[in-house]
C-alpha cells in the first residue's frame, strides 16, 4: 500500500476507534492536497509483492533478552520473507534512538519499529513520522507521552512486578519466613520495564509491610548487577533476605557478587533471589537452584508485528495494544499458589525440555 494512502487509512481507522471510545490519535496530516499527491507517491510495497522496508530502532545489546528480541526481528523481517530491514542498535542512548528514527524518515521506509529506551520524549519525533505518513509500531517498552503510533506489542511490566510480589508472599508463608528485607537491582531508570516492575513489586511490599532497604540502577546488565550487589553486600551485610533483580543478566552479576562475599542464595541459601526475563540462561540458573523464581518477559514480538503489518497492507484495522503471553517459572520446591487481583496464576516447572524450548 502506498504510504500516504496508508496514512489516510490509519487516520480513518483511528478516528473510527475514537468514535467507538477506543482511544487512539487521529492523524490530521491528510487533507485533499495530500490525497492528490498520493497517486504520484512511488513507495510501492508489500501488497503488490514488492519488498517492504522497515527501520528498527533497537534499545541496545545489554542483555540475553535483547539478543533474543533482535534475533526475532531479524529472522522475521528477513530478505527471504520480503523485507528490507534497516537495524540500528542505539546502545541505550536516547538521543541516538531519536536520530535513528529521523534517519528512517529520511530513508522514507514503509514502517518504523521502535523499542523505546525511555518512555518519555517521543511526541515530536512521532509527529514527524505521522507527517511523513510512516506508521510506527512500538514494541516491548511503552511510550507514555504520545499516542501517535499505530500499535504497540509487548508485556505488562506492572503485572510482572505484581506476580513476583504475590509469589514471594505465598513462598515466604510456605517457608515460615515472617520478615522480608529486600534489595532491588533495578533496570535502566526511566525504562517502562523498570518503572512497571518496581511499581508492581513495591505495591505488594507496601501492602504486606516488607522493608525495602534500597533500589539502585543496574542498567539491565551483568556488570551493573555485579557492581550494585557488591556495594549492597558491604552496606547491608547481614540485613537482607531477598534480592530482586529486574532481569536475568543483573541476577548473574548479583550471583557473582554474593559468591565473592560468601553469601548463599537460591533454594538452598539464605537469600531469596528473584529475577525477570526467564531467558534460557536464566532458567538454567533456576534449574541449578540459584535463582529462586523467574518471571518471564517475552522478547518474541516480531511475529505479532508482522501480523500488524500484514493487516495494514491489506487495508484492515489493527488493535492499538497487543499483549503477549508470559509464564512464571520455578522448581517444584518454589511452586506455590498465588493470584494477582483475584486471578489465580499458574507456575511452570523448569525442566530440561522447558529450558530447551526457551530463547
Ligand atoms: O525492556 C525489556 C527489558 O530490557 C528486559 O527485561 C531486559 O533484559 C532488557 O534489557
Amino acid at each position: 500500500m502506498k504510504k500516504k494512502l496508508l496514512g489516510i487509512f490509519l487516520a480513518a481507522t483511528m478516528a473510527v476507534g475514537m468514535l467507538a471510545g477506543c482511544g487512539g490519535a487521529a492523524s490530521d496530516s491528510s487533507d485533499s492536497s495530500d490525497t492528490a499527491s498520493t497517486t504520484e507517491d512511488s513507495g510501492d510495497s508489500g501488497a503488490s509483492g514488492d519488498t517492504i522496508s522497515i527501520g528498527f530502532a533497537q534499545v541496545g545489546h545489554e542483555s540475553d533478552w535483547r539478543t533474543a528480541s533482535t534475533k526475532s526481528c531479524q529472522d522475521v523481517f528477513s530478505e527471504a520473507n520480503g523485507y528490507d530491514l534497516s537495524f540500528v542498535d542505539c546502545d541505550n542512548d536516547s538521543a541516538a534512538q531519536l536520530e535513528a528514527v529521523r534517519s528512517f524518515i529520511e530513508q522514507d521506509v514503509d514502517y518504523i519499529i521502535i523499542d523505546p529506551i525511555v518512555s518519555t520524549g517521543w511526541d515530536t519525533v512521532l509527529t514527524e513520522c505521522e507527517d511523513a505518513g510512516i506508521p510506527v509500531i512500538v514494541i516491548d517498552r511503552t511510550i507514555e507521552d504520545s499516542d501517535k503510533y499505530t500499535a504497540w506489542v509487548g508485556s505488562n511490566f506492572k503485572t510482572e512486578g505484581l506476580a513476583a510480589g504475590e509469589w514471594l508472599k505465598a513462598y515466604a508463608e510456605s517457608k515460615g519466613i515472617s520478615e522480608i528485607n529486600y534489595l532491588t537491582i533495578a533496570g535502566s531508570t526511566g525504562a517502562s520495564a523498570q518503572i512497571g516492575r518496581s511499581e508492581g513489586f513495591d505495591e505488594i511490599a507496601e501492602a504486606n509491610g516488607w522493608n525495602k532497604l534500597d533500589e539502585q540502577d543496574g542498567d539491565f546488565t551483568e556488570d551493573g548487577g555485579q557492581s550494585i550487589m557488591e556495594s549492597y553486600c558491604k552496606s547491608y551485610e547481614g540485613k537482607f533476605n531477598v534480592v530482586v533483580c529486574q532481569n536475568d543478566n543483573e541476577a548473574f552479576g548479583a550471583m557473582t557478587a554474593m559468591d565473592n562475599a560468601g553469601i548463599t542464595y537460591g533454594l538452598d541459601g539464605d537469600v531469596i533471589l528473584i529475577s525477570f526475563d526467564a531467558c534460557t540462561a536464566g532458567l538454567e540458573q533456576v534449574k541449578a537452584r540459584k535463582i529462586t523464581a523467574d518471571f518471564e518477559c517475552n522478547p518474541l514480538a516480531a511475529p505479532f508485528v508482522e501480523e500488524v503489518i500484514k493487516k495494514l497492507e491489506a487495508g484492515e484495522s489493527v488493535e492499538k495494544e497487543i499483549f503477549m503471553e508470559e509464564h512464571w517459572y520455578a522448581l517444584t520446591d518454589a511452586i506455590v499458589d498465588f493470584s494477582i487481583d483475584g486471578e489465580a496464576q499458574t507456575m511452570t516447572e523448569v525442566t530440561d525440555d522447558v529450558i530447551d524450548a526457551q530463547y
